[in-house]
């Protein structure tokens, strides 16, 4: 079914402007829904730590669209729709657990583990009496699937059979940074999500904005985490769609500090009572100290000095973003390292300044273009083209490289 195609016009300046609009108008929500959610575009689903073991199960979204993962008694990884194919009840309850079959608590319709209808109550009636007709075929009637594929323990999804093959999605550079990352034996430290009060697109554009991490984080530059005088880069994919962030603290020139007039409020005389929250060990050896990457268009990985996560968001209404967030160690961990990695968690997490004041400057930006429809965003720092550049994170390029891929698949012309 095809939404009304949205009369928006994108003003002159291509990535470089974005309309307010895109950010409030319900109709522009629900084509979203159909050329991205449901469109050729692979989505983060889950990880396949979550899911190991024969039987087990995760639930998430896709969009509006609830979703299923499921690992069957073969070890073969399914997705489906969680919608029940009688009536439309959602199957799956829970956002974990494990099962031999999944069974809808309205009618109890009985599917296998890959989304096939095993059987319904009543099939044959009672007492001879009622029942499904004749013509009744279980094989006929089952979970929708979706396409699965899994890149560095992430499992993604698409409703789409146009979608490319997902490492061709990504991208080789994409590919081989979230293979650094996430490609080991992944264990979960633990979890949590937060209602944003915001469009989701004002999410996917805060984590590409490398050049705010320092300004609005003055955490970040008083207590030198990631400032844009360290040697680092941005490396968009060769969609532009994704991106990487990445900078390498050992490189910073202690003595070159930042005027007060540039950074507002870097207070570099300040000391932590707890200095051991900044102790990190380095894990690779390309010098990286701290990465954002992104996947267009919801999910985010990070691993700021020892705190790995991936990020992703669930747009719940055109206002209303939910962020969810995986905390992750390797199997291979010490009982140090692991301590580690949960300390450093508060420098990102719900509890921590970034994602607090991340959470709250999207929602000055919802709040701000209310109202201004026909108005429109200013994006040049660093250019106006979205290309990557290593030498220089003072730049809104991944941010240009985001809405260059929202034209595309939306179909917005200037
Ligand atoms: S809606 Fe699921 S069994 Fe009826
Ligand atoms: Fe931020």
């Amino acid at each position: 079914m095809e939404t009304t195609p949205c009369d928006l016009r994108w003003p002159a300046g291509g990535a470089t402007r974005v309309p307010y609009r895109v950010f409030s108008d319900p109709a522009i929500y629900q084509m979203e829904q159909e050329k991205i959610f449901r469109g050729p575009i692979w989505h983060y689903l889950c990880l396949t730590v979550e899911v190991k073991n024969p039987g087990d199960i995760r639930t998430t979204w896709i969009g509006d669209t609830p979703i299923i993962v499921t690992r069957d008694e073969n070890g073969e990884l399914h997705g489906m729709v969680n919608r029940c194919a009688h009536k439309g009840a959602l199957v799956c309850l829970k956002e974990r657990d494990n099962k031999k079959s999944l069974t809808c608590v309205y009618h109890a319709w009985n599917y296998k583990l890959d989304g096939q209808l095993r059987g319904v109550a009543f099939q044959k009636g009672v007492k001879g009496k009622g029942g499904m007709p004749e013509d009744f075929d279980v094989s006929k009637h089952r979970l929708q699937p979706i396409r699965v594929s899994v890149v560095a323990g992430i499992v993604f999804g698409t409703f789409s059979d146009e979608a490319p093959p997902l490492e061709e999605f990504l991208g080789d550079r994409i590919t081989a940074f979230l293979k650094r990352n996430m490609d080991h034996p992944l264990k979960i430290l633990g979890t949590h999500s937060q209602m944003i009060h915001n469009n989701w697109k004002l999410y996917a554009e805060n984590v590409r904005d490398s050049y705010h991490a320092t300004l609005l984080h003055t955490f970040y530059t008083t207590f030198k985490v990631n400032r844009l005088d360290m040697d680092g880069g941005i490396i968009l994919s060769e969609k532009k769609w994704h991106h990487i962030s990445y900078s390498k603290r050992a490189t910073l020139d202690a003595a070159a500090e930042y005027t007060s007039a540039e950074v507002h409020s870097a207070k570099y005389s300040s000391e932590l009572d707890g200095p051991q929250l900044l102790q990190a060990w380095d894990g690779f050896d390309d010098q990286i100290t701290h990465s954002i990457q992104t996947i267009f268009p919801t999910l985010v990985s990070q691993l700021t000095l020892n705190s790995l996560a991936v990020r992703f968001v669930v747009p719940r209404g055109v206002d209303k973003t939910e962020l969810y967030w995986v905390f992750l160690g390797y199997e291979t961990d010490t009982p140090e390292q692991e301590k580690m990695r949960v300390m450093q968690a508060n420098l990102t997490g719900a509890a921590g300044l970034v994602a607090l004041e991340d959470g709250c400057i999207n929602s000055f930006v919802q709040r701000g273009t209310r109202g201004s429809d026909d108005k429109a965003s200013f994006i040049e720092m660093g250019g106006k083209l979205a290309e990557s550049n290593e030498s220089s994170r003072a730049t809104e390029a991944a941010v240009r490289g985001f809405w260059h891929g929202y034209q595309t698949i939306m179909g917005f012309h200037e």
